[in-house]
């Protein structure tokens, strides 16, 4: 078997957020330096040429590309097939930075309107789109309700998690249509590594 080196690139934006990890004080300093170092590496032209070749994360799938044995963070990709409908979804307690390295996104946030007292129930109103592009990372806070819709073209996006989530705790998913909030399982995580 070859054992082909990790992408340099990739390799440094690990390398520079175990710094970050290690000499900020909390989880909000922490992922914010994180989001800056995302920008650079979704503005990195190699990665990109080396995503063209990630498979498609269809069927609720997340690449998995790193899970720092330290300290917890993790990076995942999304490989989206054009005109993909994202559905409307939190992270639990988890920080959440979502880069677009190919294609355009558009990112939806929304608020929650309701006062919670009713079970299985959300009323939302969405509060802003914005048009995600190469290079542009959008920092999600913990509970933050938010949705991803594929572009006219395969979009990948790069994501940091101050933690993974899935498989550990469950996420709320909501629906505009009837109002409705359940806790879901977050997406299979599938091993994969970037190399050059
Ligand atoms: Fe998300």
């Amino acid at each position: 078997m070859v054992n082909k080196k990790r992408h340099p690139a990739f390799q440094t934006f690990i390398e520079k957020l175990r710094v970050a990890w290690a000499e900020l004080p909390n989880v909000e300093a922490r992922m914010k330096k994180g989001q800056q170092l995302l920008e650079e590496l979704v503005r990195d032209d190699s990665l990109r040429r080396a995503s063209r070749l990630w498979p498609s994360t269809e069927g609720r799938k997340n690449l998995l590309f790193y899970e720092d044995s330290d300290y917890r963070f993790a990076i995942n990709g999304v490989v989206r097939i054009p005109e993909r409908k994202g559905s409307i979804h939190d992270h639990a307690h988890a920080w959440t930075a979502y880069g677009l390295l190919d294609g355009t996104e558009s990112l939806e946030r929304f608020r929650r309107v309701d006062d919670r007292s009713k079970e299985g129930y959300a009323k939302l109103e969405l509060e802003s789109v914005t048009e995600g592009t190469p290079g542009k990372v959008d920092l999600v806070p913990p509970y933050d309700i938010h949705a991803e819709q594929g572009g006219p073209t395969r979009s990948v996006a790069v994501i940091l998690r101050s933690e993974r989530v899935a498989g550990k705790v469950l996420q709320g998913s909501y629906s505009l249509n009837g109002n409705l909030y359940r806790q879901i399982e977050g997406p299979t995580n599938i091993p994969y590594e970037i190399t050059e």
